[in-house]
């Protein structure tokens, strides 16, 4: 069986553009993979968190995955923090790294834009990611588009690796759909979709209520012509939010067109409404009987217990090359 392994942050509440861009493909990749996935709490520390809230939102990660899908039994779910091999391999990781390949990481660029101060952790997240990936031997990573750099990083070093201390990791490939890859803000398309944005009218939360969703796509920018057509260069807000549409409906792009055709973008808006609150309500009752349950901790401790397994026998495999004394 091929192993995935993938991880999200606990830096707020998940957004639509996670569900669409990761965890729906989790919940696919679970039956016929070998699959590890994380709530990837040191990365979320790569920006300042409230330890009250990162502890909530680490729960509230592991709950969302699994009521959106992921059988704990099928498949691994840990918090990262709780494996130590990862913080220990990102360290042998980021001695690999040259500081020309992170200055080179968009998503490095777009999160320090602007700042003051930024933290290395923030800098040497990708190597942190290899190590996570590299650790468990994946051979596929289902991510959205935006972290496609972080992986082509975890490959090269794979491969340095491998090239100077012997044949050891794997080299993943991502594992990305094509449509919906990159959910875009709902108030300016030329943004991703993110959980940590200042701006709640930006993004659809997967536990934002019926109500607010209908709100946030009423109010989601369009430009001012009337035609539902898929043209992302040409129409990226419509063409966004057609993404989302075909994601939560099963239509593809072209059923989309073919239905609000000479219609306008009112009946559209609407309908997608509608398909977003049908997709995310039963998650959103399930992720109550989840937290309502108190399992998530035992999950989380199984989980950890059994990706150390594996984690650790890697690490030590890796240090072993590199020449430490074990
Ligand atoms: N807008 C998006 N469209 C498609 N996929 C997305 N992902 C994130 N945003 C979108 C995918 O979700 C996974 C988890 O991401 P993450 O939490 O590790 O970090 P991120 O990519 O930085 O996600 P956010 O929501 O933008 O978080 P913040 O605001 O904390 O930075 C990844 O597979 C990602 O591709």
């Amino acid at each position: 069986m091929k192993k995935v392994l993938s991880g999200i942050q606990p830096s707020g509440t998940l957004t639509i553009g996670n569900y669409i861009g990761a965890i729906k493909q989790f919940v696919e990749l679970q039956h016929e993979h070998e699959c590890y996935f994380m709530v990837v709490d040191l990365h979320a520390i790569t920006v300042p968190q409230e330890p009250e809230k990162l502890r909530e939102q680490t729960e509230m990660v592991a709950a969302l995955y699994i009521a959106a899908g992921i059988d704990p039994n099928k498949a691994c779910i840990f918090a990262q923090s709780q494996v130590p091999e990862h913080a220990q391999m990102g360290w042998m990781m980021s001695t690999l790294t040259y500081m020309g390949e992170l200055e080179r990481m968009t998503q490095f660029k777009d999160k320090s834009a602007g700042k003051a101060s930024v933290g290395v952790g923030l800098f040497v997240y990708p190597s942190l990611q290899a190590a996570d990936i590299l650790l468990y031997k994946a051979d596929l990573v289902p991510v959205g588009e935006d972290q496609k750099q972080h992986l082509e990083l975890t490959r090269d070093l794979a491969q340095r690796f491998n090239q100077r201390f012997g044949e050891l990791f794997t080299l993943p490939e991502p594992y990305i759909h094509q449509v919906g890859a990159r959910i875009m803000s709902l108030e300016d398309a030329t943004s991703k979709m993110s959980k940590s944005s200042p701006n709640p009218g930006s993004f659809i939360s997967m536990l934002d209520e019926p109500d607010v969703i209908r709100k946030k796509l009423s109010r989601a920018t369009t430009d001012s012509g009337r035609e539902v057509r898929f043209a992302p260069a040409e129409k990226p807000e419509i063409s966004n939010l057609m993404s989302i549409y075909s994601h939560c409906s099963g239509l593809s792009l072209a059923e989309i067109e073919a239905k609000y055709e000479g219609q306008g973008y009112g009946a559209f808006k609407k309908d997608l409404a509608e398909q977003v609150v049908a997709t995310l309500e039963p998650i959103q009752q399930r992720y109550k009987e989840v937290r309502a349950s108190g399992e998530i901790h035992e999950i989380l401790r199984r989980g950890s217990e059994k990706a150390r397994e594996t984690a650790s026998v890697t690490l030590r495999q890796t240090m072993e090359a590199m020449g430490f004394l074990m």
